[in-house]
């Protein structure tokens, strides 16, 4: 317990004098916690255990609000998520985009020699497949996220609107790893893999981003390609009895607004529909800029203004077209 370091006279004293709401609200809270906006204190820090007077009220307001938010728009209705709607997803099992460029090749071709380590390591463990599909995942958003907040940045100019989707993205991959984290206990030699990947591949991703932004997204097209297989198979050895059908871990539950009985099945069917947006998003993306038109902004309020648009998916964009002037 933390002493009370502001006496409730003091307390009452500052209340009237402030008509803050924030103020009022955190008097419901004990006076040892109240955050330090308001109260000059005495307390020190030390390395051993932050003082939470110290803590903004705007922070602590932040976090218990915040809420991570699925990618795909029939995931994120607010509706309850059920297995016949999971099924019906349109994920395109078998999309493939033909590498046309030699950047193209390339990128392909990477994505097919990564295949090698997990085909051969982890084979059938889905679940270890998974988790170290997705914390490699979970990097190129981020990386792709940090670059263009630089280059606008740099340029004095605004994204055109990459910086939210990408950022998106590298939330959305850490949340199917998180899930999956729920259901798997990894090795000690299981989790210095995941380290050691990581910091080639991020190293690794962020120089291939600087030099080329479009092969960037091409690799990440193809893997999310890959992605999408490698769940589709996860939903067959589910269908065959190889895998136990355990029920939903709660974190998937909450996150995709899944029903009460939702299964492991229900949560695969649901990563599965947010890779194949990553594999057709980093793909377009990846399009975008070898055609020279990265202004995302631009022709979204192009395909918003147009009424075939407004009679099919009005009800998503409401006030988009406004907001983006
Ligand atoms: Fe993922
Ligand atoms: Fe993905």
């Amino acid at each position: 317990m933390f002493k009370p370091m502001i006496s409730s006279t003091f307390t009452k004293t500052a209340l009237m004098s402030t008509n803050h709401a924030l103020l009022a609200r955190s008097l419901t809270r004990p006076a040892a916690i109240i955050p330090s906006r308001f109260f000059q204190t005495n307390s020190t820090l030390t390395a051993s255990r932050p003082d939470l007077q110290t803590m903004p009220v705007d922070m602590i307001e932040e976090i218990r609000h915040s809420k991570p938010m699925p990618m795909r728009t029939e995931l994120a209705s607010g509706k309850e998520i059920t297995t016949d709607l999971l099924e019906k997803l349109d994920v395109g099992e078998k999309k493939h985009r033909v590498p046309i460029t030699w950047s193209d090749a390339a990128a392909y071709h990477t994505v097919q020699v990564l295949r090698y380590l997990p085909d051969t390591y982890f084979r059938h463990n889905h679940y270890m497949r998974v988790v170290m599909l997705e914390t490699v995942a979970a990097v190129p958003g981020m990386v792709g996220g940090m670059l263009r907040h630089l280059k606008s940045l740099r340029n004095i100019k605004h994204d055109g609107g990459w910086i939210i989707h990408l950022l998106h993205e590298a939330e959305n991959e850490r949340m199917h790893l998180l899930t999956w984290m729920k259901l798997l206990q990894p090795s000690k030699f299981d989790r210095f893999i995941v380290m050691a990947v990581q910091g080639i591949f991020f190293n690794a991703y962020f120089i291939a981003y600087l030099i080329s932004p479009r092969t960037a997204h091409r690799f990440c097209g193809y893997l999310e390609e890959q992605a999408v297989i490698s769940y589709t198979h996860f939903i067959e050895d589910i269908d065959k009895g190889l895998i136990k059908n355990e029920p939903a871990p709660r974190i998937a539950k909450e996150y995709y607004n899944l029903h009460p009985d939702a299964t492991v099945r229900d949560v695969v069917l649901a990563v599965r529909s947010d890779e194949a947006l990553h594999r057709d998003s980093n793909h377009h993306m990846s399009d975008r800029i070898a055609a020279h038109q990265e202004d995302l902004r631009e022709d979204v309020r192009k395909i918003i203004a147009d009424p075939s648009w407004k009679e099919n998916f009005g009800t998503y964009s409401n006030d988009a077209d406004v907001k983006w002037k």
